[in-house]
C-alpha cells in the first residue's frame, strides 16, 4: 500500500511555484501552456465521454470539485461542459488568478482554499470529483483518496490524469522534460520521482476507500521520441515557444499507462 511520503522527500519537490508563480497560468510562452495546449485535448474528451456515454450521466448542474485547480486551466473546460463547480487549491495566489480569469470569461466558478488531505465540504456532497495532475503533488496520498470517497456522494465519480513511476517514466518526466538541460520544458524540482504513483498503487487505495469499479487509461505524446527530442532541444534553445511545442505535441489516449495514465473510480452504492 502507498503511504504519505517522508518529510525528506517532500522537502525535494517545490509545490511553492504555484504561490510564487501563481500569475502565470495562462501567460503563454510557459510550462502551464503545455495543461491547456497539450493535456486538456487529451484528458477533458475521455472525462466527458466518460460521465456522459459510458456512465449515462447528464453534466448540467451537477455539484463538482476540482481539487487542486491551479489557475482553472481545466477547471474552465469542466464549468463550460455545464457542472456546477467549486474549484481549491493551496495556492492562493493562482486562486487569485483564477478568479480573475474566469471573471472576465463570465464562468461562475466558486474558488476557495483547501487541499486534497482536507477538503472543506461535509461528507457526500459531490457528484464527481476531479484531481487531475495533482496526486504527484500532495504529502499524503491515502488521505487525499479517503477525502475524495468522503466528499462524494454513494454512485459518484472521481476522475483523475497522473504519472506513473518505473524506468521510462523516470527517462522521460524527470531526465528529459525535467533535469536535462538540453531537452527541459520544466523547472527541475516539479516533479520528484518517488512521489509518481503506479496505477496498481492507485488502485488499491481506491478499492480501499469505498471505489468498486476503476478504469486506466494511457496518455502519451502524438509524436515518436526523437521527433520530441528535436522539438524539446528547439525550445530549449528559444527557437520554439511553449505554444507552438504543444501544437505538434499533444497526449493522446491509448492502453500505454507506462508514462501518463487517466481515469476513474465510481463510490460504491451502499
Ligand atoms: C500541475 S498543477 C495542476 C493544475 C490543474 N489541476 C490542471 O491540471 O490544470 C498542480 C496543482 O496542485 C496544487 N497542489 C499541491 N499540493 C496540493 C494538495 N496537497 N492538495 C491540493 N492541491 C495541491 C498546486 O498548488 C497546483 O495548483
Amino acid at each position: 500500500m502507498k503511504h504519505a511520503v517522508s518529510q525528506q522527500i517532500y522537502d525535494r519537490i517545490d509545490n511553492e511555484m504555484y504561490q510564487y508563480d501563481g500569475d502565470q497560468w495562462w501567460k503563454g510562452n510557459n510550462v502551464y501552456h503545455l495543461l491547456k495546449g497539450s493535456v486538456n485535448p487529451c484528458r477533458f474528451p475521455y472525462f466527458v465521454r466518460t460521465y456522459t456515454q459510458t456512465l449515462k450521466r447528464q453534466a448540467g448542474g451537477k455539484l463538482a470539485i476540482e481539487v487542486g485547480c491551479g489557475g482553472g486551466i481545466l477547471a474552465e473546460e469542466i464549468a463550460s461542459a455545464g457542472f456546477k463547480l467549486t474549484g481549491i487549491d493551496p495556492a492562493e495566489r493562482s486562486l487569485q488568478t483564477a478568479r480573475e480569469h474566469a471573471k472576465i470569461y463570465n464562468l461562475d466558478i466558486d474558488y476557495m482554499p483547501g487541499t486534497g488531505e482536507n477538503i472543506p465540504f461535509p461528507d457526500a456532497h459531490f457528484d464527481v470529483v476531479f484531481c487531475c495532475d495533482v496526486l504527484e503533488h500532495v504529502r499524503d496520498l491515502p488521505k487525499c483518496i479517503s477525502e475524495f470517497s468522503r466528499v462524494l456522494k454513494p454512485g459518484g465519480v472521481f476522475f483523475f490524469d497522473t504519472f506513473n513511476r518505473n524506468f521510462l517514466s523516470k527517462l522521460f518526466v524527470i531526465k528529459l522534460w525535467q533535469e536535462w538541460k538540453s531537452t527541459a520544458m520544466m523547472p527541475p524540482k516539479l516533479h520528484v520521482y518517488e512521489m509518481l504513483i503506479k496505477p496498481a498503487e492507485l488502485k488499491e487505495l481506491m478499492l480501499a476507500n469505498n471505489f468498486d469499479t476503476t478504469e486506466f487509461r494511457g496518455m502519451s505524446p502524438n509524436i515518436n521520441p526523437f521527433k520530441m527530442i528535436s522539438l524539446l532541444r528547439k525550445r530549449a534553445k528559444g527557437k520554439i515557444t511553449y505554444e507552438e511545442l504543444s501544437n505538434v505535441m499533444k497526449l493522446k489516449e491509448n492502453n500505454d499507462t507506462m508514462v501518463g495514465y487517466m481515469g476513474y473510480g465510481i463510490k460504491k452504492k451502499n
